[in-house]
């Protein structure tokens, strides 16, 4: 059944975006019912939002069309979740006060879904201090702000004041949704890493690998979307933060090591998907190693395995490693279950294509501790990082029980 989300919009000169809105969420799967103040009216007709969301919007308290309900409470049960977008101060302060003398201002007084708002307004209404206590007080209630954005106003001004994107506010319900459906991660501590390390030689030389950290960054990403509370630690990468963790940068494996390693005994769940290199140069150098004639051999020296660390430290602490082959796969990996002591590697190979570094998909096979092995057929890294986060949380339930 579609996800019912109740859209109310307020006026502003931002209604537009509300429309755009409208598209994605439909074009999203979602059934959107739009409740439009007769301030938003006056930018953008009703029925470009009938058209957009292919459903009756409500404008007026007292055009009762069915006598078998009342509208607006009908459509107060109706929402799984309502978002008000653009939030004027003025809805803002009808809210917070409980002032119900409209339809969109009577049917939020009905609702008992979650309710997001999105404000939309001058900086210095934003700023003023009626506003900031109304937002409070609505955040005491259990509404949930999502901030606009700094930069140029219709108004004139430059400032916070800017509705959210659409897109933002698209993925903001997508993910309360998402977070509905994950209720078992909320509030579990996850560590991950990601990315290669990067193992100096000199000021401008270093070793390093072709982990891009896309896997790990998708777990993060998925995790905290399903409501974990994620810890990433991340070697040199290109790639954005993901919404909603808490990212520590490190080069070399041995502040990979450390940044872990602090973390570790507060942690529920460590997966750690970075490739950290096995060996670094036993002398690194201030100055820059001028070129000479002839070869040059650097000597080289074991990294401390932080894996197997936490495999003798843990104390309560699912823990899941990542395997990288190019051979021998299965027993390599089944291997590394036993000598590591973690509950589940998740292996991958290398050279298969599509696999592995660098690329957007991945292919993997997992071994519990138990013996299960779980295929995960090629696939985007990011229902990768879905499937072995469901293995994940049934290997940390079972812990529990
Ligand atoms: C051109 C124009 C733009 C406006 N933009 C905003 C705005 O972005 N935010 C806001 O809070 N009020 C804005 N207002 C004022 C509201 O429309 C006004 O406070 C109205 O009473 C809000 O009613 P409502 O909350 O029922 O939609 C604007 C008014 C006009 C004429």
């Amino acid at each position: 059944m579609n996800k019912k989300v109740l859209l109310c919009v307020t006026g502003g000169i931002a209604v537009f975006k509300a429309a755009a809105l409208t598209s994605k969420l439909v074009q999203n799967g979602f059934h959107v019912k739009v409740i439009m103040s007769q301030s938003a009216t006056e930018f953008v007709t009703p029925l470009t939002f009938q058209a957009l969301s292919k459903d009756h919007v409500y404008t007026d308290t007292f055009d009762e069309k069915d006598p078998a309900e009342i509208a607006h409470i009908d459509v107060a049960d109706w929402a799984d979740v309502v978002l008000v977008a653009p939030a004027t101060a003025n809805i803002i302060g009808k809210l917070a006060n409980g002032i119900a003398d409209d339809m969109l201002s009577t049917t939020l007084l009905a609702v008992t879904a979650p309710v997001y708002i999105a404000p939309a307004m001058n900086v210095h209404m934003y700023d003023h201090p009626a506003v900031v206590k109304n937002m409070e007080i609505l955040k005491s209630y259990g509404c949930q702000f999502i901030e606009p954005d700094e930069g140029y106003l219709a108004c004139g001004y430059t400032g916070k004041g800017r509705l959210a994107e659409p897109e933002e506010l698209l993925a903001t319900i997508q993910r309360h949704f998402m977070k509905s459906a994950h209720r078992e991660w909320h509030g579990v501590k996850l560590m991950v890493t990601a990315g290669p390390t990067r193992e100096k030689i000199d000021p401008v030389r270093f070793f390093t690998n072709r982990s891009s950290g896309k896997m790990g960054y998708a777990i993060a990403e998925e995790a905290a979307a399903r409501g974990a509370d994620v810890t990433l630690i991340s070697g040199p990468v290109s790639l954005p933060k993901p919404q909603g963790v808490t990212l520590v940068q490190v080069e070399s494996a041995a502040e990979m090591f450390a940044a872990v390693a602090d973390r570790f005994q507060q942690s529920d769940i460590v997966i750690k998907a970075a490739a950290v290199a096995d060996y670094r140069p036993k002398h690194t150098y201030e100055q820059k190693i001028k070129k000479q004639d002839g070869d040059w051999s650097v000597e080289m020296e074991r990294t401390s395995d932080i894996l197997k660390t936490l495999g003798k430290k843990r104390t309560h602490q699912i823990l899941v490693g990542f395997a990288a082959e190019t051979e021998n796969l299965e027993s390599n990996a089944k291997q590394k279950v036993e000598s590591k002591r973690v509950d589940i590697i998740a292996a991958n190979s290398i050279t298969a294509p599509g696999s592995g570094f660098q690329g957007d998909t991945n292919e993997l096979t997992l071994y519990t501790k138990d013996g299960d092995v779980i295929h995960i057929p090629l696939t985007s890294k990011k229902e990768a990082a879905g499937k072995l986060l469901d293995t994940a949380m049934s290997v940390y339930r079972k812990s529990k029980a």
